[in-house]
């Protein structure tokens, strides 16, 4: 089958980016986007491709290139369903906030949704692809839906999980290191499974295209996130110990790194990961473990998240405890808000944790992030629900000038690695701050020897 019409439902982090390279790359392919939320899709048309709702280095570039010829944003659901002969799923997953599985589970509502919408749209034949990450066998739930409430036509059903990073996003869609396509075993299977890697092939080489069975490819995703937050933790792990003998955890990350079996990735200390998805797999990995009764599976990457959670609140201790055991009205100047550089995301953002435990401490918090919007940041604290929107608002001034957040506050804390924090003119902070000026770096991006030197008390993760 030669696939021209292609239909993404969610135009979010994941549906927004890769159906912009999708229509850059196969310029012969219409691909809609499509989303219930119009305020999202009125942005992604915004004439200005640098209003686009979504910040990642040369996403607006292949939006201004690709939109108006084969790509489109619309809430015309219905309708981009009916036209596509491939339909991607790219809705959110996240943790189930009510009901059975509270906390843990992921949420299908808005999956199971999407098949409804499908099943009742549908006249032809169609492939659906489950690029959201899911729970191992959803797919039979799709399945199921779709052969029971649908008009009798044949469904497909691919699990094409994205690996995609934030702030790197269309690097890594541009040049990924595998695109993984699960599918049925069946000819149809099969064939529907051909069509997929077709439209991939037109930029990524076929020996890096994997197909799986269906189950494999939706327990890998969890399994890769898993995979990476777990080393993350181990080093925040080792970060701890560092600070308590001497050892420095940058020199013991290089050290482990250079053996080619560890390799050098994902290997930085930090204040602990955030991001919309490793806390949300990881739990979901967990409640699927506790479910088929493999309680020590369950127990053991249930580790990952607690020392992340601890990781968190051992840097807001750390800040109090070095003030002198009380913030009590003091100022702490945030630089950063975003989980990682390059994104405008906050989800579980550290951030958010560590500035609820210094409002907690009656601190004052001044932040500046270069691309996070002060609606956003308010909303991020909250949703906590920790206190009301007044106390909030009241705790947390917002700047859009790095050394006007940072004038007056008794400490500095780096919670993102943005680049340009580290080409400050420090000398020039200090001169603005309180006395004893101190830097919490969260990031371990700056020079703590030049800081030093400055007059500063510098306090990084794992020295
Ligand atoms: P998102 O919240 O940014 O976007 C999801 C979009 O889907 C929203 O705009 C929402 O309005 C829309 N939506 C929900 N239900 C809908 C429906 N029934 N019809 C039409 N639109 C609907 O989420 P995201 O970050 O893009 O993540 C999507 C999925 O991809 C998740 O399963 C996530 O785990 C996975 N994922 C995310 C990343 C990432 O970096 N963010 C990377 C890989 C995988
Ligand atoms: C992560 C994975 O890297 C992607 O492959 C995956 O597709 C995606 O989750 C997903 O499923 O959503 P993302 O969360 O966007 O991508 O960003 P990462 O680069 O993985 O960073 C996650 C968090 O870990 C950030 O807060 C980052 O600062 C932190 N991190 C990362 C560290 O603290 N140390 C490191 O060495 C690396």
């Amino acid at each position: 089958m030669k696939i021209t019409k292609i239909c993404c439902i969610g135009a979010g982090y994941v549906g927004g980016p890769t159906m912009a390279v999708i229509a850059q790359k196969c310029p012969h392919v219409q691909v809609t986007v499509v989303d219930l939320n119009e305020q999202r899709i009125k942005d992604w048309n915004d004439p200005n491709t640098d209003n686009i709702p979504i910040y990642e280095p040369g996403l607006s570039e292949i939006v201004a290139e690709a939109r108006g010829r084969n790509l489109f944003f619309s809430t015309e659901v219905e309708k981009a369903i009916d036209e596509a002969q491939i339909i991607f799923i790219s809705v959110n997953t996240p943790t189930k906030t009510y009901g059975k599985g509270k906390g843990m589970a992921a949420d299908l509502k808005y999956i199971e949704l999407c098949a409804r919408q499908i099943a009742k749209v549908a006249k032809e034949n169609k492939i659906v692809v489950e690029k959201s990450t899911l729970p191992v066998r959803t797919a039979e739930a799709i399945k199921s839906i779709l052969d029971n409430t649908g008009n009798g036509v044949q469904f497909q059903i691919l699990s094409n999980p994205e690996f995609l990073a934030e702030g790197t996003a269309v690097a890594d869609l541009l040049n990924p290191d595998r695109i993984l396509i699960g599918g049925d075993i069946t000819p149809e299977g099969q064939d529907a499974i051909n069509a997929l890697v077709e439209v991939y092939a037109n930029w990524v080489d076929k020996d890096k295209i994997l197909t799986t069975n269906v189950w494999s490819s939706e327990l890998s995703k969890l399994t890769a996130n898993a995979f990476l937050a777990q080393r993350i933790s181990s080093i925040n792990a080792m970060s701890e110990l560092c600070e308590k003998t001497g050892a420095d955890v940058t020199e013991v990350a290089k050290a482990i790194g250079m053996d080619s079996r560890i390799g050098p990735k994902f290997l930085k200390a930090s204040v602990g990961f955030g991001g919309s998805c490793f806390q949300k797999d990881i739990l979901n990995l967990v409640y699927i473990a506790k479910s088929y009764g493999l309680n020590e599976v369950a127990d053991y990457w249930e580790q990952v998240i607690i020392i992340n959670d601890h990781q968190k609140r051992r840097f807001s201790s750390k800040i109090v405890q070095t003030l002198y055991n009380t913030v009590a009205d003091k100022k702490i100047a945030f630089l950063g808000w975003a989980f990682k550089k390059d994104t405008n995301d906050t989800r579980e953002s550290a951030a958010i944790y560590v500035a609820d435990d210094l409002i907690n401490e009656q601190a004052k918090i001044s932040v500046y992030d270069p691309k996070v919007s002060r609606s956003k940041m308010l909303n991020d604290l909250d949703y906590l629900q920790t206190r009301s929107s007044e106390e909030n608002s009241s705790s947390l001034a917002i700047f859009d000038n790095p050394y006007e957040a940072c004038k007056g506050s008794h400490a500095i804390a780096i919670l993102t690695e943005w680049d340009e924090f580290v080409a400050y003119d420090w000398q020039k902070i200090y001169d603005l701050m309180h006395k004893p000026a101190f830097l919490f770096d969260g990031r371990n991006i700056l020079n703590s020897k030049e800081l030093e030197s400055i007059g500063f008390i510098y306090n990084g993760i794992g020295s």
